[in-house]
């Protein structure tokens, strides 16, 4: 690929800033006018048949529901390739004045081809004595945005100019470094006992529409074919499957304990959190922050962004068979409360911000909600509330929520919630 040093805007780094959406004619905000809306039933299966025991969830709903969610929302993703190569690059011990090891790793997804790759920056806390818990979440910016550490390397970055479709990978500037740290409290997370992995997006997918030709896309498609077909995976499908990926590396990190990772994101990456979630078990807690439309928040209240302005605006993260849906919410045959029910029993966290009008709170909150039969079924405690609670004061059961002060971004707010449930949900 062809690098070119020049200077990365801010809003590029940082992504998922969009502070304060213009309040647009089009879009609703009023809640007297969300429409009636029934939601789809997690006990009633496709073919009418009632579920009234977990094992019949297990084995024919939940799968059902999974099929649904790829055939109909974010496309179906090949699984884990056969090849697979991971890099240790570098290894330090002393890294941030001695409070953490900082290990850099290296995905490949094919032999002999060194693009796309993922690159992985781990901090461990230095006095753990043995495997530690830990957060993973995708970064918007590149991973030297998320803390102003000198050892993180500048690596590339896809950048828009002049929102044409002229893309290519950047070197960043060094002043960028450390631009995004307000939402990756690194020495917090360690001083409580976790570690954090985090990669940049585009180092699977860039996000913008290019009718998948680069990105992870390419490396499946089968001889003559050029685009996902409409029931195959997006840019949030691979998103979450490169976070899937991480997770198979994690497998083979000693210093990790691959069953106590939580998955992390926000905005975009928020659905990608659940969506990663939802279909690898292997993440035993899942935290969804300001996820809106397409994450957390259910598509059929239209309130805030909807089904048709996601689709239009981002016509690449979903699958084909999404743009179906458009000013058609109500014939979607799943709504979100069912993407958070795939993650159950395991522990799920829904973080809204109360300025995040976009993003619909009141939609995140009644999809955990709506998740909440199903936790009780498979035998969890579900959501501890049935309103919504007031502002700061989260739920901590094995459905989480909070809604927080301020606008849509990751505060230290939120993290702090995210460890006091990690506490509860992780800790031996
Ligand atoms: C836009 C988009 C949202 C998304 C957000 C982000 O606002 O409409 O769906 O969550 O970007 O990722 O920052």
């Amino acid at each position: 690929m062809t690098v070119l040093r020049r200077a990365v805007p801010l809003a590029v780094l940082l992504g998922g800033l969009c502070v304060g959406q213009p309040r647009r004619p089009d879009v609703n905000y009023d809640e007297s006018k969300v429409p009636p809306y029934t939601l789809p039933d997690p006990f009633v299966c496709a073919d009418g048949t009632r579920v009234t025991t977990a094992a019949l969830w297990r084995k024919k709903r939940r799968p059902e529901v999974l099929r649904l969610f790829e055939s109909e929302v974010y496309g179906r993703s090949p699984g884990r390739p056969r090849h697979l190569d991971f890099e240790t690059v570098s290894v330090e011990r002393g890294a941030l004045g001695g409070k953490a090891v900082r290990k850099l790793v290296t995905v490949r997804f094919a032999p002999g081809r060194t693009d796309p790759q993922m690159r992985l920056l781990i901090y461990l806390p230095a006095a753990a004595r043995g495997p530690v818990p830990l957060f993973v979440g995708l970064n918007f910016g590149g991973n030297h945005t998320v803390h102003a550490d000198p050892g993180i390397p500048l690596a590339p970055v896809w950048v828009r100019r002049d929102e044409g479709r002229d893309l290519t990978p950047q070197i960043p500037e060094e002043k960028t470094r450390g631009m995004a740290a307000s939402r990756w409290p690194v020495e917090r997370i360690l001083d409580r006992g976790y570690g954090l992995a985090t990669a940049y997006y585009g180092d699977i997918d860039p996000d913008f529409d290019d009718g998948f030709q680069n990105g992870i896309h390419p490396l499946f498609y089968k001889p003559g074919q050029t685009r996902p077909a409409p029931d195959e995976w997006g840019s949030i499908g691979a998103w979450a499957w490169g976070l899937s990926r991480a997770m198979d590396y994690f497998e083979r990190d000693r210093d990790v304990d691959a069953r106590r990772v939580a998955v992390m994101g926000h905005s975009r990456l928020g659905k990608t959190a659940l969506w990663a979630g939802a279909q690898d078990e292997r993440f035993a807690v899942v935290i969804s922050n300001n996820s809106g439309c397409g994450g957390a928040a259910l598509s059929r209240r239209r309130f805030g962004e909807t089904v048709r302005l996601i689709n239009t605006a981002f016509p690449h993260w979903f699958c084909g068979n999404f743009k179906r849906y458009n000013d058609n919410e109500d014939a979607l045959p799943v709504d979100q409360h069912l993407l958070l029910a795939l993650i159950a029993p395991r522990p799920v966290y829904v973080a809204s911000a109360e300025e995040d009008l976009w993003a619909d709170p009141r939609g995140e909150f009644l999809s955990a909600l709506h998740a909440d039969p199903v936790y009780r079924l498979l035998g969890a405690d579900g959501l501890g509330v049935r309103e919504m609670p007031p502002v700061e004061q989260p739920v901590m059961t094995t459905i989480g929520y909070h809604i927080r002060k301020g606008k849509h971004d990751v505060t230290l707010y939120d993290w702090e919630r995210f460890l006091d449930f990690a506490d509860r949900h992780l800790r031996r």
